[in-house]
């Protein structure tokens, strides 16, 4: 009898796990060693706070958990997430191998009554499978963890560009009834980008509960490569806290997507800084603070913030013209006018050579 109900639960426990794990392909990143911030949706199964969803991912700065959701950055810790409500967490991507993951983190500690397939499935949604936990962990018998015992949990991820482009690449859950193209659609790709970024041949491939590669366009930045959190990728419509809270950056319709926009947060910074540094571009005849803007004629010079040490914010004046484009294409015209002309000019000598 006993042993009847042992081998259901082994029978259970594998059919289980046979319709939980998703057998994807890693996420692709290529430039080993890097690191950047990434995305991933998570489904809380019961209704929870944002403080939990923060300690569970132990997300540093809550700000950011607000920025990456789009909420405002005034919402309370407090703030009641439903049950089955999507929510972003911004994490730290490292690449190796070929492939990203968080760096190490989150940590999840073992409590009473856990087992790997419920860490995977239930508490984290099927972000990961619990072979890749083990796999991480150096979990020899799935079915050995210890209350107490500490796993990191590797969040897929990647920092590489796509099609030329700075992105956030954000671990989408996919949801029943979805289609590569109307997700395209949504996140402002293609279908082929998904496809080909995915490691998929056919978009009918597509499975519910899947997290799927997204590339969400990033604004540019002026942030130096020695700065401590280069490349500081912030996606479209939503806003990142940095340099230990000093620095608030945005991309936004104000800026056209196009540009990030940083300026002073206004708030106490975070670790060993007891005020935060001078924030001012060097050079200009009146002092210009970092996000102070100036416009002559069409040109448009920016106090851009360009990246922090343990000591030191960094600001750079960064002039971009506004001009009409149509000159541009005026010039091109004509190019192409003197082109023809040129082109014509030597057929009629061909032409009068060969006559001869
Ligand atoms: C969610 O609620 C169910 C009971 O409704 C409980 O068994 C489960 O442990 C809860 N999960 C989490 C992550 O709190
Ligand atoms: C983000 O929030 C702002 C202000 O609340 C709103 O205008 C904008 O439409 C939101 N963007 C998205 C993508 O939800
Ligand atoms: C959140 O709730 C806790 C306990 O209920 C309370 O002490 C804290 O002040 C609340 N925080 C905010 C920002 O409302
Ligand atoms: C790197 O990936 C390959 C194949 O994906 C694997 O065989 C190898 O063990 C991995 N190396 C490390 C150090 O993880
Ligand atoms: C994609 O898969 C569907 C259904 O499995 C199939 O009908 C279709 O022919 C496939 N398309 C390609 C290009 O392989
Ligand atoms: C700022 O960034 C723009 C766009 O990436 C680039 O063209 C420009 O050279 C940069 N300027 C400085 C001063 O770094
Ligand atoms: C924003 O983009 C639109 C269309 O691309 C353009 O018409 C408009 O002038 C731009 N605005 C700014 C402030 O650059
Ligand atoms: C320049 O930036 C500083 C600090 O953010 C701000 O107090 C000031 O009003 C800005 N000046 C202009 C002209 O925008
Ligand atoms: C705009 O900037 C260009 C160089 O970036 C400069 O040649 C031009 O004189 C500037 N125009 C104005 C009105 O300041
Ligand atoms: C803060 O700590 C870092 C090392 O973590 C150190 O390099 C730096 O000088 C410290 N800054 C201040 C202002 O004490």
């Amino acid at each position: 009898m006993g042993y009847a109900k042992v081998l259901l639960g082994v029978l259970l426990v594998s059919a289980l796990s046979i319709s939980t794990a998703q057998p994807l392909a890693p996420f692709k990143c290529s430039k080993a060693g890097s690191t950047c911030t990434a995305l991933i949706d998570y489904v809380s199964p019961n209704k929870t706070t944002l403080s939990v969803i923060q300690n569970l991912f132990q997300v540093k700065k809550f700000r950011n958990l607000l920025g990456v959701n789009n909420f405002s950055s005034t919402a309370s810790e407090n703030q009641t997430i439903s049950a089955q409500q999507k929510i972003r967490i911004p994490f730290t991507c490292f690449c190796s191998n070929g492939t990203g993951l968080s760096n190490r983190s989150p940590v999840y500690t073992v409590v009473g009554g856990d087992g790997l397939d419920h860490i995977a499935a239930e508490v984290f949604s099927r972000l990961v499978t619990y072979q890749e936990i083990a796999a991480a962990n150096g979990v020899a018998d799935v079915n050995k963890i210890d209350v107490g015992q500490e796993l990191w949990i590797p969040l897929p991820c990647s920092c590489d560009d796509v099609d030329g482009l700075k992105v956030v690449h954000y671990g989408h859950l996919v949801d029943a009834g979805s289609t590569v193209d109307g997700i395209a659609e949504q996140y402002g790709t293609t279908s082929s980008t998904l496809l080909s970024l995915n490691q998929m041949t056919n978009a009918s491939d597509l499975k519910a509960a899947q997290v799927l590669d997204v590339p969400l366009k990033a604004c540019t930045s002026n942030i130096s490569s020695t700065s401590l959190d280069y490349p500081l990728l912030v996606a479209k419509d939503t806003y990142f806290y940095t340099a230990r809270n000093c620095i608030k950056c945005a991309c936004d319709p104000a800026n056209n997507y196009t540009s990030l926009k940083c300026e002073a947060s206004g708030l106490k910074p975070l670790s060993n800084w007891t005020a935060c540094p001078a924030m001012q571009c060097e050079g200009a005849g009146n002092t210009q603070y970092i996000g102070n803007v100036s416009s002559s004629g069409c040109n448009q010079t920016t106090c851009a913030y360009t990246g922090y040490d343990s000591q030191t914010i960094f600001a750079s004046l960064v002039t971009e013209s506004t001009c009409p484009a149509s000159d541009g294409t005026n010039g091109g015209i004509q190019g192409l006018r003197w082109n023809f002309l040129f082109i014509s000019t030597q057929l009629i000598f061909i032409c009068l050579h060969l006559s001869h």
